[in-house]
């Protein structure tokens, strides 16, 4: 193992679910595999931009000097994407916000999957150019979406594994830390999700 990126997106610092998550986590990994480089990208803190019209034909355009004169502006695009292709195994720690996933994690998934980098389009259909990486989701939610009536209304996990598997990526985990906001449930959140990281195939 060469190189681990951790994406983190909740803004609530200590109080986080996911991040309380993804720090055992982290600390599992590094001691599973102390040679590898671990890089944490808070995407909460960073704010990365949304695609403008610029940056958008900097990423994905098919003409090589329309590509050389916007190279400016594929910059941050190409470190993120780069960085993604240089590791072996990415994590996604998430909350669910709004059933869906926030918004600063979509700005990192809309600057990473490009076309010509991590896929492209053959006779076959796609060809995800991301592939031989692992992966594993943190997903962190007030209600329970793994089983019950709230299942269908999870557009995090599904989303995130589609997404993942269009650039290459089908070696997926979870490990859920759901719950939070029901007190019958709170107290086993942390526990539950503990033990969800010792079993991980690692
Ligand atoms: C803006 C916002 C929207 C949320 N939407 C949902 C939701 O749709 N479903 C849900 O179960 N929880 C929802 N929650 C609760 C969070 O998923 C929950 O607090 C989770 O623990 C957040 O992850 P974190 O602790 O890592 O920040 C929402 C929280 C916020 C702040």
């Amino acid at each position: 193992m060469n190189q681990i990126l951790m994406i983190e997106v909740s803004p609530r610092g200590k109080d986080s679910a996911s991040r309380a998550v993804t720090e055992t986590l982290a600390a599992r990994l590094s001691a599973l595999h102390p040679e590898a480089k671990l890089i944490r990208r808070d995407v909460a803190a960073e704010h990365l931009p949304h695609l403008d019209d610029i940056t958008l034909r900097a990423i994905s355009s098919n003409d090589p000097a329309e590509v050389e004169r916007l190279k400016a502006a594929a910059t941050l695009s190409d470190e993120l994407t780069d960085e993604l292709l240089a590791s072996d195994l990415l994590v996604i720690s998430t909350p669910m916000w709004n059933f869906g996933i926030p918004s600063a994690l979509k700005a990192w998934i809309d600057l990473v999957v490009r076309p010509g980098r991590t896929f492209r389009y053959d006779s076959g259909g796609v060809d995800g150019l991301a592939s031989g990486k692992k992966a594993i989701l943190v997903l962190a939610s007030g209600g329970v979406f793994s089983d019950g009536p709230w299942r269908p209304f999870d557009f995090v996990e599904p989303y995130l594994r589609h997404i993942l598997g269009f650039i290459g990526i089908a070696d997926v985990q979870t490990v859920r830390a759901e719950g939070t906001h029901l007190p019958h449930l709170a107290p086993e959140v942390a526990p539950k999700a503990s033990r969800a990281v010792e079993a991980l195939l690692l």
